[in-house]
């Protein structure tokens, strides 16, 4: 073939090199605009990954880069005066400018023409050829002039950086240093890539950059600058900045780039030019070099430059999309770290080493399980107020609110059962319930529980507004309290507009089938087409909800519930005041977000008044409606929590969506907890996540991270009521208690877990 490689960065130079290594008869020219030895940028960090897949590629140039290389293990972080060190984390720095020069000679030795400062200015000059691969970069020009064709999407992210290098050693550690200013805080991503010099990354919000006048300052202003705010960690060596062909200062803003096509007939998009990985997750590089591998192989392997095309864009953006997802929480926690710095040291440092979410509580203990255990000795001593002898998982130790004291971190999810006769619980709520009360967890949600048949959802829902249904629930919360050490928490809401609508296993939210009651809502809003549309409530409506509740609340009570929950959520009667999408109401009750909070409030306040002093409550929220600027948004979510803390809620349950039928929700593991670790660390207030939260190793990350207070577990608590016992079994932790009768049940459990490998035993 007959291919020219516009861009000799690392993916046009190795793509070069892994076609000739396939097949020398290629005929490959390199393009490049700088000279061999120009230097821009400093070092790059590959993972042990890349260089093995390098080796399998290409042993020479693997074993000239690996020869380069320069290891470390820790990472070190400079925060609020204290410095943390973790270990195990395994990195491999090699210069920019000494990797692209062992590229250029590996690439010559296998007969690639090197074309050096030659701008090219259109692929269309190259065309003629067989194959033409546009490795031009993250501004890509080919690219932009087929804009059209591969309909790039880039992201321009919001933080200031500039790509520095100096001769202070970092050698043992990738070293991050936050410094507070009196114009913000501003940090560095340091680490060593040769034996004399050290990339230094510095960046910072565009707030700061701009009070700093970063924008009106030189190259050499900019040095000097960053020179004295780092002087503490630079022994008085200088910054030097490389990248004198760039006009003005330097700084950049990191573009996030991905495409929606990446070929087109001769031509293809690899490395930058295709997509880019933010520099914090230190993956560009990598991504480029394992792209060009890829490309080579499927087109020694595939019939036509079609189908090769085509599985090159297949695998690759699988493993793009991946990285990217990763980068994008690792770019977005630098983004938002103002947020994170009240934490503590400690809490900063594993909130920083967990921020792309790839490495989670137990691969950190791989990785270095002495401080793991520091830390969760740390974590404890702040639940206890005593110093540990030994460490134990965040999720087992205890949390305060007001007077209630729960054992673990663990909440069973309020879960609708259907199973109520006229709104009053039967054996199946008993039986439910004192299960999930064995099986661990240190709370137990009831469902929402309605606080009048008008208030109900379905004709199955549980109900607390008769004399027979607080009877059933204190037998209920009787036998929790009398043979459990768990807790039990009451949920109470309103259906509003969701009212009068099939069980959840029949058709989830559609009217009855006959004897539909009339539903009422802050305006005539159906939640869809199909359902009914709401009375618009008056003051005098708004009454009687208020006294529901509060009736509700002196039968929670007086049944014994540990702690009760205001249902805001999920497009139910007060969160379809706080919503635009439902609130159109023209009165004080709409409108603005104090007002639509105002009859949820007004609630809320009636009900604390009628709840024991001693005893906590929680609001739960939808922190999102999932539909944009149109309803409420995250930022909105912050400012709710701030109203509800204000009002003396002492936690919030921090849910989202089911506003809106048309709602686009985004799924994923613990998809909601950013909701609640902004809302937790913006204003303060204790927070519960939940939502896609299913493994020990998530609920330990949530908390020990500080982005929760509690974790509320739904659907695995339907597939198993003991999930937290067996958790502790899992994690070997013994300090939980069985149920006296299921003794002998827990040490078998024990006794198997603790065996190499439990399915091949027979006990
Ligand atoms: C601050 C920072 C730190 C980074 N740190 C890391 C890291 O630690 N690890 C890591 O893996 N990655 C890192 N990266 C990313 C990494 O540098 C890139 O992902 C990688 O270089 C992509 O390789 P590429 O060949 O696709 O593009 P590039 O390296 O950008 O190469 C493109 C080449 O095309 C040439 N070119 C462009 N247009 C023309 C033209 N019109 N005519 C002629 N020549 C042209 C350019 O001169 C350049 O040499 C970092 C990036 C930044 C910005
Ligand atoms: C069967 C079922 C019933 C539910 N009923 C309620 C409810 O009554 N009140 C409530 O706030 N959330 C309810 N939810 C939502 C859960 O509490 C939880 O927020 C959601 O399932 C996400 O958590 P998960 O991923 O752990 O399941 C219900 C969920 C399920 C699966």
């Amino acid at each position: 073939m007959r291919i020219a490689c516009l861009g000799g960065g690392p993916a046009g130079l190795y793509f070069a090199i892994a076609m000739k290594r396939r097949d020398p008869r290629h005929e490959i020219v390199v393009v490049e605009r700088n000279r061999p030895y120009d230097t821009f940028g400093w070092g790059v960090v590959l993972s042990d990954e890349t260089l093995v897949n390098l080796a399998a590629s290409d042993p020479e140039s693997a074993d000239a880069i690996r020869r380069e290389f320069v290891y470390w293990d820790d990472i070190a972080v400079f925060y609020r005066g204290t410095v943390t060190r973790s270990s195990g984390h395994g990195f491999c720095g090699i210069g920019r400018k000494r990797l692209l020069n062992i590229l250029q000679d590996r690439a010559r030795a296998l007969g690639v023409t090197l074309q050096f400062e030659t701008e090219f200015e259109s692929a269309d000059d190259y065309r003629g050829l067989d194959l033409v691969v546009a490795a031009d970069g993250a501004n890509s020009k080919i690219r932009s002039a087929l804009a059209h064709v591969f309909k790039p999407d880039i992201d321009v992210r919001a933080c200031k950086y500039i790509w520095l290098g100096t001769r202070q050693r970092f050698q043992d550690a990738f070293t991050f240093i936050f410094e507070e200013t009196g114009h913000g805080w501003i940090w560095a991503h340091a680490y060593q890539f040769d034996a004399e010099t050290a990339t230094f990354i510095v960046e910072c919000s565009e707030a700061t950059w701009r009070r700093f006048g970063f924008d009106g300052m030189s190259q050499d202003e900019t040095t000097a600058a960053c020179e004295r705010i780092f002087a503490k960690n630079l022994g008085g060596h200088r910054l030097e900045t490389n990248a004198r062909h760039l006009r003005g200062s330097a700084w950049l803003n990191f573009h996030r780039v991905l495409c929606e096509q990446w070929s087109h007939e001769n031509l293809v998009l690899m490395g930058d030019a295709a997509a880019t990985a933010h520099f914090s997750v230190g993956s560009g590089t990598k991504l480029a070099l394992e792209s060009a591998i890829a490309l080579a192989e499927y087109l020694h392997t595939e019939p036509t430059l079609e189908a090769a095309f085509h599985r090159y864009e297949q695998q690759r953006r699988t493993e793009v999309l991946r990285l990217q997802s990763a980068a994008r929480n690792s770019t977005e926690w630098f983004e938002q770290v103002e947020r994170y710095l009240h934490l503590d040291p400690v809490q900063f440092n594993y909130s920083l080493l967990t921020r792309s979410q790839r490495i989670s509580h137990e691969n950190l203990r791989t990785r270095d399980k002495a401080w793991l255990e520091s830390a969760e000795r740390w974590f404890e001593e702040q639940a206890t107020r005593e110093k540990p002898d030994h460490a134990r998982p965040p999720m087992f130790t205890p949390f305060r609110l007001r007077d209630l004291q729960l054992k673990n971190r663990i909440v069973v999810s309020p879960m609708a059962q259907y199973r109520a006769v006229d709104g009053t619980p039967t054996d199946w709520h008993l039986v439910h319930y004192a299960e999930r009360a064995k099986g661990g967890a240190g709370l137990v949600f009831t469902e929402m529980t309605c606080v009048s048949p008008e208030g109900r959802i379905t004709p199955g829902c549980a109900g607390l507004y008769a004399p027979e249904h607080e009877a059933a629930w204190k037998r209920i919360v009787d036998f929790v309290h009398d043979e459990t050490d768990a807790k039990i928490g009451m949920q109470l809401g309103h259906s509003g507009p969701k009212g009068s609508t099939q069980l959840g296993w029949e058709t989830m939210d559609a009217p009855l089938a006959e004897d539909n009651w009339q539903v009422i809502g802050p305006s005539p809003v159906a939640w869809s087409p199909c359902n009914q549309v709401p009375r618009e409530m008056t003051r005098a409506d708004m009454d009687t909800v208020t006294d529901d509740f509060v009736r509700a609340a002196h039968m929670a009570a007086r049944a014994g519930f540990d702690l009760l929950e205001l249902h805001f959520a999920h497009g139910y009667l007060l969160s379809a005041f706080i919503t635009p999408l439902t609130n159109r109401r023209a009165d004080a009750y709409g409108g603005s977000l104090l007002n639509r909070m105002r009859f949820p409030l007004e609630v809320y306040h009636a009900v604390r008044a009628a709840w024991p002093a001693a005893k906590p409550m929680s609001v739960r929220i939808s922190a999102t409606d999932w539909a944009g600027e149109e309803g409420i948004t995250p930022e909105d979510a912050v400012d709710i929590a701030r109203l509800l803390g204000e009002a003396g809620v002492d936690i919030i349950n921090v849910s989202a969506g089911q506003t809106s039928a048309e709602a686009r929700p985004v799924y994923g593991r613990m998809f909601q907890t950013p909701f609640s670790d902004r809302i937790r660390n913006e204003t303060g207030i204790a927070t519960m996540a939940v939502g896609n939260i299913y493994e020990p190793d998530h609920v330990n990350s949530i908390l020990m991270a500080g982005r929760a207070d509690l974790c509320c577990l739904a659907r695995p608590h339907l597939a198993d009521p003991y999930w937290t016992l067996h958790a502790a079994a899992q994690l070997g932790y013994r300090g939980e208690t069985w149920p006296k009768p299921y003794l002998a049940g827990r040490d078998q459990l024990y006794r198997v877990r603790s065996r190499p490998d439990p399915s091949a035993v027979n006990v």
